[in-house]
């Protein structure tokens, strides 16, 4: 029989996406739904070192399913990576009457919830919350799916000014380390090239791709950026070599930064959200720690949070293909 589960702390800690606030609403009205209580952690897991919690019930998350950000708000802790700080936080959760754990978040979250596991044995479950969608073990993270329609959006604008005025564009998109949302968000968009962390084109084949672009009749061409891409040279440096090589272009730069990580959710990450939410909440009644929930082959999963956060994952290299076949 597993411990009876009653009081669940659900917290959001790292970079802020999409969905979060949908899925705190989740957890909080899954634990009501089983007479569990719940209470929010303020700023992750700094919330916890300072015992920053608040009782929560199904109305104190009225009317979040599609807001942006996260109501719990949400920090990077570095005093968390300290055994006093945990040791501090474990205390909070003992004297609150927590006895299991949602976090919501990304990789950093995951190594900070696995560690507290090991040292007190807290029941922990993970949900993966990131615009960059690099979480193994997950076909889609809360936020990435927002994050692609606003980045597909902006740059139908962008397309705008670039083919009135028969200009090339840059546009930096964010990924640090990985290039699913330039990758898909440039194949949404109809871009002509896309840069990304996990293939480097190569300063030579993107002058090669952009001339034979303009010889074909282009007269206006976006090419997507992820910001972590391999190329060599940051966006302003890649306007630069390009205009100093190819003279015939007229480049500008456009840098989305955060308003790719704001804004309302989609209905796809609201609906992940509310799944992802509820299988955390069954999953530590079930008497079960120590997994992340996703989402594979459009089935709810659990994975391990030691995999989740050690596994790579890869991008679809086909989609590489798709993307170099539209850009004809
Ligand atoms: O959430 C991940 C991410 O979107 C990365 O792609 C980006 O590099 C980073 O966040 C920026 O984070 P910060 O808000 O800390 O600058």
């Amino acid at each position: 029989m597993p411990k009876t589960i009653k009081k669940v702390g659900v917290l959001t800690s790292g970079g802020d996406s999409p969905g979060m606030n949908a899925a705190i609403r989740s957890v909080v009205r899954t634990c009501a739904y089983h007479n569990i209580e719940c209470i929010g952690i303020y700023r992750g897991y700094q919330g916890m070192i300072e015992g920053d919690f608040k009782e929560m019930g199904p109305r104190s998350v009225n009317n979040i399913v599609n807001k942006g950000g996260t109501i719990l708000k949400s920090a990077r802790s570095s005093e968390f990576k300290t055994a006093e700080g945990r040791h501090k936080a474990h205390e909070n959760l003992l004297k609150a009457g927590v006895d299991a754990l949602v976090v919501i978040g990304g990789d950093g979250t995951f190594t900070g919830a696995l560690l507290f596991n090991k040292e007190f044995d807290f029941p922990i479950m993970g949900i993966p919350g990131t615009i960059d969608n690099d979480i193994f073990g997950t076909s889609h993270t809360l936020g990435y799916d927002t994050a692609l329609n606003t980045v597909v959006e902006v740059i139908d604008k962008i397309r705008d000014t670039a083919s009135s005025h028969n200009r090339l564009f840059f546009v930096e998109v964010m990924g640090r380390d990985a290039g699913h949302i330039a990758l898909n968000a440039g194949i949404g968009a109809g871009a002509e090239e896309i840069l990304i962390p996990e293939e480097d084109l190569g300063l030579e084949r993107l002058l090669e791709s952009l001339q034979k672009s303009k010889a074909s009749g282009k007269s206006s061409s976006i090419v997507v950026i992820a910001e972590g891409d391999k190329i060599g040279k940051n966006v302003f440096e890649l306007k630069d070599y390009v205009e100093a090589n190819l003279p015939e272009y007229d480049v500008r730069v456009s840098v989305l930064g955060h308003m790719q990580r704001g804004g309302s959710p989609s209905c796809f990450d609201r609906v992940l959200a509310s799944r992802l939410g509820v299988k955390a909440v069954e999953s530590l009644i079930d008497g079960k720690s120590n997994f992340m929930v996703g989402l594979q082959n459009d089935a709810v999963s659990l994975t391990p949070l030691e995999q989740a956060i050690k596994g790579k994952t890869m991008i679809d290299r086909e989609l590489l293909r798709v993307s170099d076949i539209m850009s004809t």
